[in-house]
């Protein structure tokens, strides 16, 4: 009798941590939001809701990257990275693959701590969620996959088009609305774009600071 209770206790013990683990799956595996144009994007729950701005939890995820590390950095040297990832995705990888374009295209500047002001400027593709656990790797020697750990961000979203203005002012503004410089980490910061030039209006931009933990 005792050991028949033990059991029945213990497959329930298993059948709760299952349903436990199974809603925050489902918290990140839900519907992607309307902004990713039914592109694979990076997964999130929305850990906190502020006025202008909210906190988001991602999981790690696959991205293929190219950086460059220089003073200053125009929408050229944007663009050139972006074709050297849009040649990836294009069939230039080891399996000569064609891959799909997800969202956003996330860019990462990391100022440098040394006198002249040099920054690396990283631009990433998340690769699909069917190609996650195996990317083929790609031909150009300064395109490579990386991950990205799991992390928490703060996150502002704004309309038109990103630029280094653009984008240093909505930053700024995050930075002063969450008003409190030891929940984040100043350096990198990154922001997201999620569409094409071509779209005019109902442009979808965030720039994001990590949280501390
Ligand atoms: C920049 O790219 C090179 C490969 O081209 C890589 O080895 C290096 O780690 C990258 N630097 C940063 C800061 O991500
Ligand atoms: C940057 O973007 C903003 C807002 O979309 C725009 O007003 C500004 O003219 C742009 N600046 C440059 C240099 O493209
Ligand atoms: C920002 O934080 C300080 C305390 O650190 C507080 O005195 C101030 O009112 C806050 N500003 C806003 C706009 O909330």
């Amino acid at each position: 009798m005792i050991s028949t209770s033990l059991v029945l206790c213990a497959c329930a013990a298993v059948a709760m941590t299952m349903s436990i683990q199974s809603v925050e799956e489902m918290q990140y595996t839900k519907d992607p939001p309307a902004f990713c144009h039914k592109l694979d994007c990076p997964r999130y729950e929305v850990v906190q809701t502020f006025k202008d701005y909210e906190l988001r939890s991602y999981l790690s995820s696959m991205w293929v990257a190219t950086n460059v590390t220089q003073m200053q950095f125009t929408e050229d040297d944007k663009k050139k990275q972006f074709n050297k990832l849009l040649d990836y995705i294009s069939g230039q990888n080891d399996r000569s693959e064609k891959i799909a374009m997800t969202a956003p295209v996330l860019q990462t500047i990391l100022h440098g701590q040394g006198p002249d002001c040099e920054s690396t400027f990283t631009l990433h593709f998340m690769v699909p969620f069917n190609l996650q656990n195996s990317p083929p790797q790609p031909k150009a020697s300064d395109v490579y996959i990386t991950s990205l750990e799991p992390m928490d961000v703060y996150v502002r979203v704004f309309s038109g088009y990103a630029n280094g203005t653009s984008t240093q002012t909505n930053l700024q503004t995050l930075a002063d609305d969450i008003n409190d410089s030891t929940k984040y980490i100043p350096n990198p910061y990154y922001d997201a774009v999620y569409d094409n030039p071509f779209q005019i209006l109902d442009r979808h931009n965030e720039v994001w600071l990590q949280a501390k933990k």
